[in-house]
């Protein structure tokens, strides 16, 4: 039986009850965070935790906690090694529905453990490209916020999933934004473009990773404007998030992306963030 950490108990998942009043379940007033844990060390957890103090700050929830020392605990008994934790943070339950909420609340702070494959023991070859498919995207105007409310990004998955490839990489106003749930990069003759920053994505941490890694590497990396003819012309198309660091994508709409085989940069990069992790990892 996995254990959770609730209100600041550690549990068996089983045990854990939240009020049906949470304004998380009525409303999707929550945020939430996806760490990966490597070795049952935190991977990020910084820059993790700047970003939940980011969103809870947005949101106007208060939760003072020592998250790392919870979630260390949290992944040690669950066993350690390889994890993702899901934390989500809701503005609490006021025992009844209502839009307006009262200031002084107390959150509910729910924090579970899953399996997370271990890419970089696993190597390059075991990565296989992603299929996807290009849809409108449907979201609110606050996509830096990690919010709980994810029903465009679902319905985006479960319509790629039905037409049998992996991501939605969706589009608002002609422009790339982000996929269902993971950044997006494309490589034009040795640069890699993103899109810009703003309302319109969350800023990834695993898109800092590699703007980071690229940096120190002699690799250009910039923002910019991707409509969908640049993107079908892409020499390469990368996804990246924190349960799936950098992944390639050779197919697009059912056109192959360039050659339609894992590109020659995202190798390097993966060969680069693997390296980052094992030094992490290593001391
Ligand atoms: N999602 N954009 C969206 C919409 C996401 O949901 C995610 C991550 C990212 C990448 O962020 P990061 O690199 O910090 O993981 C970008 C997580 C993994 C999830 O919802 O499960």
């Amino acid at each position: 039986m996995k254990t959770v950490f609730l209100n600041g108990e550690y549990i068996a998942e089983d045990q854990a009850q939240v009020s049906v009043f949470d304004r998380g379940f009525l409303f999707g007033d929550s945020v939430y965070e996806v760490i990966p844990f490597y070795q049952g060390v935190g991977f990020r957890l910084d820059e993790h935790l700047q970003r939940l103090a980011y969103s809870l700050e947005a949101i106007q929830i208060v939760a003072d906690y020592d998250w790392s020392a919870i979630l260390t605990r949290l992944v040690d008994l669950n066993g350690g090694g390889n994890l993702s934790v899901y934390l989500q943070i809701s503005r609490g339950s006021a025992g009844r529905r209502s839009h307006i909420y009262d200031a002084n609340m107390i959150p509910t702070v729910f924090a579970c453990c899953n399996p997370i494959k271990d890419i970089y023991d696993a190597g390059p070859d075991s990565i296989a490209g992603v299929r996807a498919m290009v849809t409108d995207d449907l979201r609110w105007g606050r996509c830096d916020i990690k919010s709980t409310g994810l029903l465009p990004n679902i319905l985006v998955m479960q319509q790629a999933k039905q037409a049998g490839v992996q991501e939605g990489l969706m589009m608002r106003d002609g422009l790339l934004t982000e996929g269902a749930s993971c950044n997006v990069m494309l490589v034009e003759k040795g640069v890699i473009y993103t899109p810009r920053g703003g309302a319109e994505i969350l800023g990834g941490t695993t898109r800092e990773l590699i703007r980071e890694l690229a940096a120190n590497n002699g690799i250009v990396m910039q923002e910019a404007d991707i409509d969908y003819a640049r993107l079908l012309a892409a020499d390469e198309v990368w996804l990246s998030s924190s349960t799936r660091a950098v992944v390639p994508v050779i197919e697009i709409d059912g056109q192959p992306v360039a050659d339609g085989k894992k590109g020659p940069l995202w190798a390097q990069m993966f060969e680069l963030f693997t390296r980052y992790q094992n030094d992490l990892m290593n001391g």
